[in-house]
């Protein structure tokens, strides 16, 4: 494998010396290009990673001891009116020592279901790669968002109105995750999900009364990686019996970047469709499609050099089409890219950042870092490898899938997600394939459009970019709530039933 790909990648080289100038201006040596492609992915990193050095450690969750430290959280600035006690709140935070590490520490948020505590138990992982997954916490779906003064308000579409909700920063280096030592540095799914596996493992542990709810992985953007490799290696777990059984019911990817041979080839297409790229742009860009398709192939979901040649040769496409549409958000087609980050997230680090938050958090001295410029790059190689394998065999052991997405993003846009869906091979394909759209309504309006057959649904949301909770808050809690419950295909329910149940 290895062999063709070195054949190959000299191929590569001479392409790129053979290529027209403007198409080798727009590859750019890897540092450069990674944090252009970090900016296209949203915040650009104060710190590069977090490895501390031990010594200046003074934070509690050093000392030798259980592998998970958890304590309760109420933020100082929390704006409440109901005055609830911390006990009331049901929230926390922690860090889980990493099994398989030298000196890891995985940060997370726990927030207790508002509703009960039989709900299940969702896990949710925000992309990047090393984007931490507090930036959803804050502007998607969690319980609360940062006002412009600071101080925090409760978000009334939170998904822990439904669900006990996790927010985990990984992999290694992410948010507030840190270790003291580089070798913890994760470069594939493999390291991911152990860390992952290993942390659930941990904390039901912490949580025994916990344990035999539902448990459903969520996540966005590069999770379309993180999700089905840990939702296999959960499988794998109870099948070989490793831990506690945990009850994986089913994994969402939301905007996701699962399939990229199937996903590159809708860049030019989508664009065309949206009407931001002429015909004849989409003809000149996907020229280099072919060559990027077989280095994808080369790829295939262990390749290491031709991985790396694929993201480079591939990622020109996407390049091109930035080139050509200026200043517009590619998360979100029908904004402005405002600024280097196409959004402005900024509030996030400076809230976070506060003394009094920190020393609320427990996280001592460590730096929030919103996306990590040195977990990015180390998970390069990892970026074209195709994580829909594993789906088919999840499937047909009653594991649900729903893959949804907001209709203007384009970095991640619906139209490659909806053709991989359709792509896949299971028992069930022909039936999906074959089955009807139906609006998905709230409140007696579309929004969406679904498509479902057994344990698999498409959904592609109106209204929304890339990152569906912010846009669509009320709409992807009802995703959510349905999904759980089974129900999401039931054209209407009576909302007035699902909001008193929340
Ligand atoms: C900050 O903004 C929030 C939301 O707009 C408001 O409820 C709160 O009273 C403000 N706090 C201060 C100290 O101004």
């Amino acid at each position: 494998m290895e062999n063709r790909s070195a054949k190959f990648l000299s191929l590569f080289v001479f392409l790129l010396i053979s290529l027209p100038f403007s198409a080798v201006a727009l590859l750019r040596p890897p540092m450069f290009r990674a944090e252009k492609l970090i900016r296209e992915l949203n915040l650009f990193p104060n710190e590069p990673i977090n490895v501390v050095d031990l010594d200046r450690d003074n934070t509690r969750h050093f000392s030798s001891g259980p592998n998970i430290v958890e304590w309760r959280v109420k933020f100082p600035n929390l704006v409440d009116p109901s005055g609830s006690s911390i006990e009331d709140l049901g929230h926390h935070a922690g860090y889980y020592h990493i099994q398989r590490s030298h000196a890891a520490r995985m940060f997370y948020f726990f927030f207790e279901s508002g509703n009960s505590k039989e709900d299940p138990i969702v896990i949710w992982l925000t992309g990047g790669p090393g984007c931490s997954s507090e930036m959803a916490l804050f502007y998607e779906n969690g319980p609360f968002t940062i006002a412009n003064n600071l101080s925090i308000v409760r978000n009334e579409y939170g998904w822990d109105k439904v669900s006990n909700i996790l927010y985990v920063d990984q992999p290694i280096g992410t948010g507030f995750s840190y270790s003291s030592d580089r070798r913890d540095i994760r470069h594939d799914e493999k390291g991911v999900s152990d860390d992952l596996y290993d942390f659930l493992l941990a904390f039901f542990k912490e949580h025994p009364d916990l344990a035999t709810n539902d448990f459903y992985i969520t996540g966005e953007s590069y999770a379309g990686h993180y999700i089905p490799a840990f939702a296999a290696r959960v499988h794998q777990g109870n099948k070989a019996k490793e831990g506690i059984h945990i009850n994986l019911k089913g994994f969402a990817i939301g905007n996701g970047l699962t399939d990229p041979g199937i996903q590159y080839g809708a860049y030019a297409d989508y664009a065309l469709d949206m009407g931001i790229i002429t015909q004849s742009d989409h003809d000149r860009i996907n020229k280099v499609l072919p060559l990027c398709e077989s280095a994808i192939k080369l790829c295939g979901t262990d390749g290491t050099i031709s991985c790396m040649a694929a993201y480079f040769v591939c990622n020109t496409i996407f390049s091109s089409i930035i080139a050509r549409v200026g200043d517009m958000n590619y998360y979100d087609i029908r904004k402005k890219c405002e600024g280097s980050l196409c959004y402005d997230f900024s509030n996030l680090e400076k809230f976070l950042n506060q003394r009094s938050v920190r020393n609320t958090l427990g996280v001592g001295d460590i730096e929030f870092v919103s996306c990590s410029t040195s977990v990015y790059e180390a998970m390069l190689m990892d970026w074209m490898r195709n994580l829909e394998v594993g789906i088919p065999s999840l499937l047909e052991d009653g594991i649900k899938l729903l893959v949804y997405a907001g209709e203007y993003d384009l970095i991640c846009n619906w139209l490659g997600n909806s053709r991989w869906v359709h792509a896949m091979e299971w028992s069930g394909q022909k039936e999906f394939v074959a089955s009807s759209e139906i609006p998905f309504e709230v409140d007696g309006s579309k929004a969406g459009l679904l498509k479902s057959h057994g344990p698999l649904s498409f959904l592609k949301v109106h209204d929304a970019g890339h990152m569906v909770p912010m846009d669509q808050p009320k709409a992807s809690l009802e995703m959510l709530n349905r999904w759980i419950h089974g129900s999401l295909s039931e054209r209407t329910i009576d909302s007035g039933k699902l909001v008193s149940s929340m």
